[in-house]
Parts: structure tokens; sequence; C-alpha cells
């Protein structure tokens, strides 16, 4: 099992580049089998979720030429099937977005239902409320999340929470549907822009994205693109926290400033400075930070996905913090992790209270899913002495070549996969 050995204390100073958003580029390849026309994908992140995603796309037919780690190309003419399951593919939380594409270009579609990382309860009824509301038939049976109509139809869907996926899913399937959708309370995520700005540039009609109204007429049929991801802002975050904690001064290139501007705030109010570029943020950090209050909550807001990194800038702060999470019920699971690591923090109920200690101590600890495992890197580089973070198999779900990117910042960390390798390290760097 791979693992991430850490030997904290040393300040970041350099360049890194963010790869293309996580998050967008599953619905963007989901959305891609829509058309029978070629479509081409750049600034596609290398991470372990894309790659289980274009292999579900092929195995349903559709042909899949990574032109480069970087760029695919997806033709959807070949699909013959629309049955989309296997061990993989239940593992991860976006193979919803198949349904909203297969169920938009042919009416059908038999999903496994979605994993994903374990922070809570991920409920789908805001997905099939708006699919029944266009007029399909939902079901779920046998771990498959079915969906079939006639003749899918716009029509008016409010959502009674603001979901990503369900925003993304209803607009995919209602790209294709006959006439007008209305999607009420949308999310307004930059991703969800992302995904239709695709969709628009295959020919569908989608207006208001970005807005908590969405407005889609659909159209019969879409046409080949070539498309550039929007860059990761949740790895640009993470890097950006990674300074805040070691201190240091580090340029975060290919990134829109815009789409970080609760993440930044942030750091302003815990003492770093941020300064914003065109397509960059630069962060200057002298390690010593304050303590403030921060509430997940849908963009604009503060993006759950940066809520551990946060904790974790916050566990070494100065005086007490809280960190409430609004969106996801547990999201603290890697509390008792930071804990071992010196941090003390009380959750109660969905806040987590913090006292900042001056320094965190090296420790084992296991990455409980995506973000918090990203988190406990951060933490192993600010603390003293070696930290070996395990299940790295969640952090590479979401973080392209993160040891490299840190390591050319000047952090010492090393991916290793058995104990001696770790113990070389150890001795590398003692
Ligand atoms: C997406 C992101 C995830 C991020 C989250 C919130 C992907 C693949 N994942 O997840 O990284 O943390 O947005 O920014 O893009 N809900 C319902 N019913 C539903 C759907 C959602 O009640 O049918 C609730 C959820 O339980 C949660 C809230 O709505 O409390 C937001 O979830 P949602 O935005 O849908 O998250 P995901 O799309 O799953």
């Amino acid at each position: 099992m791979e693992q991430y050995v850490i030997k904290g204390g040393s300040p970041l100073y350099g360049e890194v580049v963010i790869g293309g958003a996580k998050n967008a580029a599953l619905a963007i390849l989901a959305a891609a089998i829509m058309t029978d026309e070629t479509v081409t994908i750049d600034n596609l992140p290398n991470v372990r979720d894309i790659n289980v995603l274009l292999h579900a796309i092929e195995e349903i037919g559709a042909h899949v030429e990574r032109v480069n780690p970087h760029k695919v190309k997806i033709n959807g003419s070949f699909i013959q099937d629309v049955i989309v399951d296997n061990e993989f593919i239940r593992k991860i939380r976006a193979s919803y977005y198949l349904i909203g594409a297969l169920l938009g270009k042919y009416k059908r579609a038999e999903v496994a239902l979605p994993g994903g990382c374990d922070i809570g309860s991920r409920p789908i009824d805001l997905h099939m409320k708006g699919f029944r509301a266009m007029g399909a038939t939902v079901d779920i049976s046998h771990g498959l999340f079915k969906v079939s109509a006639e003749q899918l139809k716009g029509t008016h869907i409010y959502l009674d929470k603001v979901s990503v996926g369900a925003t993304i899913n209803i607009m995919m399937a209602a790209a294709m549907a006959e006439g007008k959708t209305v999607i009420e309370n949308a999310a307004k995520e930059p991703h969800v822009v992302d995904v239709a700005n695709f969709l628009n540039s295959m020919g569908a009609n989608i207006r208001g994205a970005g807005t908590d109204v969405i407005r889609i007429v659909g159209v019969e049929k879409l046409h080949k693109t070539e498309y550039s991801i929007i860059p990761d802002q949740i790895e640009a975050g993470t890097f950006m926290f990674a300074v805040a904690a070691t201190g240091g001064d580090v340029l975060v290139k290919n990134v829109i400033p815009k789409h970080l501007e609760a993440t930044t705030a942030k750091l302003i109010e815990v003492g770093c400075q941020v300064e914003e570029f065109d397509d960059a943020v630069r962060v200057v950090s002298n390690g010593k930070l304050q303590h403030t209050q921060v509430t997940t909550l849908p963009y604009p807001g503060f993006p759950t996905d940066m809520q551990p990194q946060m904790a974790v800038l916050l566990g070494i702060a100065s005086g007490t913090s809280t960190v409430t999470e609004s969106i996801f019920e547990n999201r603290f699971k890697y509390v008792d992790e930071l804990t071992r690591m010196g941090a003390e923090i009380k959750v109660e109920s969905n806040i987590a209270i913090i006292t900042g200690v001056p320094k965190y101590t090296g420790a084992r600890v296991n990455a409980p899913d995506l973000r918090a495992g990203a988190a406990l890197v951060i933490a192993g580089l600010a603390a003293d002495g070696i930290t070996v973070v395990d299940d790295i198999y969640y952090v590479e779900r979401g973080y392209e070549a993160l040891e490299e990117k840190l390591t050319s910042l000047g952090a010492k960390i090393e991916k290793v996969d058995n104990e001696k390798d770790l113990q070389k390290f150890v001795l590398k760097v003692s």
C-alpha cells in the first residue's frame, strides 16, 4: 500500500502549475458522449477518478483516445449499451453524470449507484426529482439507478437544496429534452458554468449558468467541439493553504483568481498576504497564523472541499477558531488523525472548535477521504518530525503528482510502498 512520508518543517518557495478541475472534467467527460461526433478535451487532470470514468465510457462502447495524459478524444457514436456497472464505477461519485448524459441522448440509462468519499449520507433524491419532472420513470433496484423516458420534456424544476450534482445532471438531460427547462435554486459553482459552456460549445442552448436560475432549451443534436477545462480551484486552494501552514512564498499558476475569492479571503484573515494576477495568485506567509471563523457554503461561499485544509491551518493558529460544516454531516473524520499530531479540536454537531497549538508533531495517520487526506499532508509539511500518511489512494483520486509538485517547492515528501523505502527516506532527511 502506498504512503506519503513527509519530513515537516521546510517552507515552500517557487512556482506551481495547477491542473484542470477534476469535478468539471468528470461531468464534461460524461457529457462528451452526448454527440456522435468526436469531442476533444484538453487540460484534463490525470487523476484516478478521471481514469475510472474514461474506462467506464470505453466499456459502453465509446471510443476513447488518450492523446496525452491531459488530452482526450471521445467519440460516442459507437455506444451500444446504456448499462454502466463495474466495481470501479461504483466507487466514484461522478458516475451519476452518465445518467443525465445517457438519458438526454438515448432516453434511457442504468448506472451503478454512486460511491465516492464517505463524508456523510449523499442522497440523490434531487436528481430523481429532476428526471421525473422531465417525464422519466426512475427506479433504483439491484444497486442500479434506472431511468427511462418515452419522451423527455422541458419543465420547471426547483431544487430544494443547492446541489452541484443535481444541477449538472438535470442540465445535461435537459440539453436534449423537448422544449424549455428552468432549474431554480441551481448551484453556481465554477464547474457548473464550465459544463454549461462545454455543452453550449457542442450546440446546446443553456443560459444563466453561474446564477441561481438556469434556462435550457433542448436541441435535437449536439456536435463536435474542442474544449479546455477550467483550472482546479480546490487543488489551487490546497497549495495556497500548504504555503500558509509552512511559511514561504509561492506563485500558484494557471488559476482563475475569481474562483478562489473565498479561499483568498480566509488566508488574509489568518494573516497571509495574497496577491492576485490575471491567471495566478502569489501567497506569502511567515507561518504565524491567527484564529478565525469559517462556515462552508455553496459557491461563492467557502467550499466544503477546502474545509479539512482550513481546519489544519487553524489547528496551528493562535487562539480559538471554529469551523462550521453546513454541506456534509460527516466531514470531520480527519479530526482524530489530526489529534494524533497534537491538534486540540472538539467537534460538537457540525462545528469543530479548534484551540491552536504552536506546532503539529509528526505521526502515522490515515487519509479518511480525498480532501482530508490532502489536509493531513499539509499538517505533515508543517509538523515537527516525520509524518506517514496511509491510504493515499483517496488523495490520488483528485490530486495529480501531489508529491512531485510539493517537492519542487522545497517540501520533503516521497511516495513509498514499503517499509524499507520509508526508512531510506527517513535516513536521507535526518
Ligand atoms: C460535488 C463535488 C464535491 C463537493 C460537493 C459540494 C463532484 C464529483 N463532487 O458533490 O467534491 O464537495 O459538490 O460542493 O463534483 N443533496 C441532496 N439530494 C441530492 C443531492 C445532494 O440532499 O439529490 C445534498 C447533499 O447531501 C449535500 C448537498 O446537497 O448536503 C450538496 O451536495 P452536492 O452539491 O450535490 O454534492 P455532489 O454533487 O455530490
